[in-house]
């Protein structure tokens, strides 16, 4: 038996893996589900990776007592998964799809029946199209939008589901889908950018309030995604640039939310969100999470740029680094995630961290029938290394997820990067448990 165990993290430590409904489920249209602004983006050219689309994913719709199932087999207790939008309502408001909302009690029930705990994202990325086609993220009508959607999931799913995160990632869906557009809706600008950050906070905020509000006893979190930054020389302009590259990237929503604000101070055109402010914002902007979720895969070395807008920061690619790299061409650097915990255990507002992903994508290779991904279950082994030194240490750290169960749909690119303890032959949706996936099975055993 390995002596690095689950035991050295405590009884209490919470074990899962995490999933998102766009990228394992498929059934793009099954059962009265709506359109959402990832089926638009996927059925456009060019925007996905080999034009690589989720109509199908991994077919969860259809087989999700076989893929919770591995997770018992795999002795993972927690699930975390996200519940899509135009399933529940598929014209974003208005009439509930009662078969929607049979489908999440059928995925709910049966990780209850087989001892394994659901944990609730609301709002993984898929908004619904209509609700883009009058603004998005950007009208402030979505704060309404969202907290109605909110409700109807806590007053269904709220008797079973204990552990709930209102939203995913907000400064990527924002970032890569309203600033860059290289994700759904595909809109760029700072124009769509400012008000999209500002209704997102309120929105998270509105949306916890509800659920605090109707399922008094739940534990309510939400995640951020988090790199660790360091600048590429101790030049000032480097270390300033960073620290810039920094508040944008880790502090523009999880502050806000802490009751502190906009980085505004630090990057000077977030001055520009005031202009969305409406009396009474500057409360409505601040939740006292039960948890927070960090999400961390990799650390970025940032340059001072003069001609990067706004920042004047860009990232050095770990490609010209001469570091490992996954299929993302993200550095490994299992440190990152302590140096992130470090971070912000800092904040003394927070009351509980929990990673709720962290994982690699790596070519994986079927060898007579088995796939053994050496280099991802050495990263996964690694970060928890690094996470256990950190919460040795006294850093506040009260569980781990990895990203992900099974192969899945990578946004932007699509089949290609393989995140998965499981991997999918995505023509048969045969699976395959991979050597990480039966690590991680063993790690987690009772001994
Ligand atoms: C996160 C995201 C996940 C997954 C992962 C790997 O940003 O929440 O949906 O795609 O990254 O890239």
């Amino acid at each position: 038996m390995d002596k690095f165990n689950k035991s050295l993290f405590g009884a209490d430590f919470k074990w899962g893996v995490s999933t998102a409904a766009f990228q394992i489920e498929g059934g793009h249209d099954a059962d009265g589900k709506g359109e959402s602004i990832w089926d638009a983006f996927t059925a456009k050219k060019g925007k996905v990776l080999n034009g690589h689309h989720a109509k199908t994913a991994c077919d969860f719709y259809n087989n999700y007592e076989a893929d919770i199932d591995l997770l018992k087999q795999l002795n993972i207790p927690n699930f975390r998964f996200s519940i899509s939008w135009t399933r529940i309502l598929p014209a974003g408001t208005g009439d509930v799809n009662q078969a929607g909302i049979a489908y999440y009690n059928r995925v709910i029930d049966y990780c209850i029946k087989q001892g394994i705990e659901p944990w609730v994202t609301i709002y993984h990325w898929d908004l619904p199209k209509i609700l883009e086609e009058r603004g998005g993220w950007t009208n402030r009508d979505i704060i309404e939008w969202f907290t109605n959607y909110t409700r109807i999931c806590a007053e269904h799913f709220g008797d079973r589901v204990k552990y709930w995160m209102v939203m995913n990632e907000p400064s990527v869906f924002s970032g890569a889908g309203y600033f860059f557009g290289i994700h759904a809706p595909g809109r760029t600008g700072i124009r769509n950018f400012l008000p999209a950050i500002h209704h997102i906070v309120l929105s998270m905020v509105a949306g916890a309030k509800k659920l605090r509000e109707l399922l008094p006893g739940a534990i309510i979190g939400s995640t951020f995604s988090c790199s660790h930054i360091e600048p590429y020389s101790d030049s000032s302009r480097n270390i300033a640039a960073a620290h810039r590259a920094d508040a944008l990237v880790n502090r523009l929503f999880i502050e806000p939310i802490l009751g502190l604000g906009y980085p505004i101070g630090d990057i000077p055109v977030l001055k520009g969100l005031e202009k969305f402010y409406k009396p009474g914002d500057e409360q409505n902007m601040v939740f006292d999470f039960d948890f927070i979720g960090l999400q961390n895969y990799t650390r970025e070395i940032v340059k001072y740029s003069f001609f990067t807008p706004y920042v004047n920061a860009s990232l050095v690619k770990a490609e010209k680094r001469g570091v490992e790299i996954t299929a993302m061409k993200w550095e490994v650097y299992p440190p990152a995630i302590y140096y992130i915990l470090k971070k912000f255990n800092a904040y003394p507002q927070i009351k509980k961290i929990i990673i709720t992903e962290n994982g690699a994508a790596f070519p994986d290779t079927i060898m007579d029938g088995a796939v053994n991904d050496q280099k991802r279950t050495e990263y996964i082994r690694d970060n928890l290394e690094q996470l256990l030194k950190a919460k040795q240490e006294g850093c506040r750290v009260d569980g781990y997820f990895v990203w992900t169960l099974t192969d899945n749909f990578e946004w932007a690119e699509g089949y290609h990067p393989r995140f998965g303890l499981i991997y999918v032959d995505f023509e048969t949706q045969k699976r395959i448990i991979k050597a990480s996936g039966h690590w991680y099975a063993n790690f987690l055993k009772d001994v």
